[in-house]
């Protein structure tokens, strides 16, 4: 008995040491060791695939363990959606207009989609991706609502308790180049990732997960917060094939840090997105989770367990054991461009993890014909390298910076062109 309590406290204190014990991310690549990543090409029976259409259906297994152990189920099912034009303003000297649109699922739940399209005829392709902390704080044009849920941002005097204010509009502005993006011919669409599920542990129960679990057919727990903003963006993607001016064929979806992941997972799951473009995704993103650097799997689903079905943390030391890693992920984006970027300042994210995922495609994006990173090194400081995969890792801190935008414009540019001088129609 006494021997039973003893050891029943000895393993509680442990429990709380543990628990009590501050997470110290590793920084030092020499301790990261050698690992061994899950071949793309090996089929569950162990042969491996050799064509564009093995592939195919070695792709449907791949995205069926990623629904499986990591970001959960998508909803298969679609709902009626309706759309309401808010306001329509000519902006940039006329150079652009931007939009904003009420979009609504079964009556039972409302995102608010901000669009700054060219002021020209003709389609356009555009970049889609959420923002963190309300679709005002994108711009400073004084016609776009104040987000009215919770956001992570909490800067004072720009928001209060989480709540965006009137002084939030244009705080950051600079992760969205609207100007730029306008004069290289492309359009520009957002929704605050809030409006489908607020990023908090307890989001799901005004988000879509709760709002629309009877018309979807899932229970919140089958799936993800990551999963409910990958799901928003391919109903975003939905209403913008719906307006003339966009050319739906040429929609790029893109994400900062934690909405990279929604970006990456969106794109896996809806091949309708031409290009998907990471920035600083790291840790359940474009990082290598069987890489212990930075922040690891334990620690993200310890501080947003949110993010993934509650299982995936048993993962958490056990690298090793997943199905997959993260370049597989990327891998189910083939034969579509990819841009994976890191940023120096941001080695919470393990940048060289990113650029290793990015270039583990290969074998994938050859049968296509395509190359993807190539046989590339590690590159320098402000450097892009690949084709069809493309990667940089610039100087600076973790941020969507005006270089990233350049550079994400000059790869589209390349493959996702815009029209240039369109006729009207
Ligand atoms: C945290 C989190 C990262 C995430 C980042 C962000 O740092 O640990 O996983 O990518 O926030 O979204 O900015």
């Amino acid at each position: 008995m006494k021997t039973a309590l003893l050891l029943v406290s000895l393993t509680f204190c442990g429990l709380l040491s543990m628990a009590q014990q501050p997470f110290v991310a590793n920084m030092d690549e020499s301790k990261v060791g050698s690992i061994t990543l899950p071949n793309p090409l090996q089929k569950p029976d162990g042969t491996i695939v050799k064509n564009k259409k093995a592939w195919e259906k070695q792709r449907l297994y791949w995205l069926d363990q990623f629904q499986k152990v990591m970001y959960g189920k998508m909803p298969s099912k679609k709902l009626p959606q309706s759309s309401q034009l808010v306001s329509r303003t000519e902006i940039m000297g006329g150079k652009a207009i931007q939009y904003v649109w009420a979009l609504t699922f079964t009556g039972k739940h409302s995102v608010t989609v901000l669009g700054v399209l060219p002021n020209k005829p003709g389609k356009v392709p555009v970049f889609l991706g959420l923002n963190f902390c309300g679709n005002q704080t994108t711009s400073t044009e004084p016609s776009i609502p104040i987000f009215e849920k919770y956001v992570i941002c909490n800067e004072a005097g720009q928001f209060k308790n989480n709540l965006g204010q009137a002084e939030s509009r244009g705080a950051w502005a600079s992760r969205w180049q609207f100007e730029k993006v306008i004069a290289a011919g492309y359009g520009s669409i957002t929704v605050a990732c809030g409006d489908f599920e607020e990023d908090l542990p307890t989001g799901y129960r005004n988000g879509i997960r709760s709002t629309l679990a009877d018309q979807l057919g899932l229970k919140a727990e089958e799936w993800s917060c990551i999963g409910a903003w990958a799901w928003g963006l391919s109903r975003t993607a939905d209403f913008l094939e719906t307006i003339p001016q966009i050319d739906a064929k040429k929609i790029i979806v893109h994400g900062h840090s934690r909405l990279g992941k929604a970006a990456l997972w969106a794109g896996a799951n809806d091949q309708r997105f031409a290009a998907i473009i990471s920035n600083e995704s790291g840790e359940g993103g474009a990082a290598l989770s069987r890489r212990n650097y930075g922040e690891n799997l334990w620690r993200i689903t310890n501080s947003f367990p949110h993010w993934f079905l509650n299982s995936y943390k048993d993962y958490a030391y056990k690298e090793n054991d997943l199905p997959f890693d993260q370049h597989i992920l990327m891998s189910l984006l083939a034969p579509r461009p990819l841009y994976v970027a890191s940023a120096m300042g941001d080695q919470w994210s393990d940048p060289r993890g990113e650029f290793l995922g990015a270039q583990n495609t290969e074998a994938v994006y050859q049968l296509y014909g395509k190359t993807g990173l190539g046989t590339v090194a590690f590159p320098g400081l402000n450097t892009p390298v690949g084709q069809q995969v493309r990667y940089h890792i610039r100087e600076g801190k973790h941020d969507m910076t005006d270089y990233d935008w350049g550079e994400y414009l000059r790869f589209v540019g390349e493959i996702v062109k815009p029209v240039k001088n369109h006729p009207q129609h």
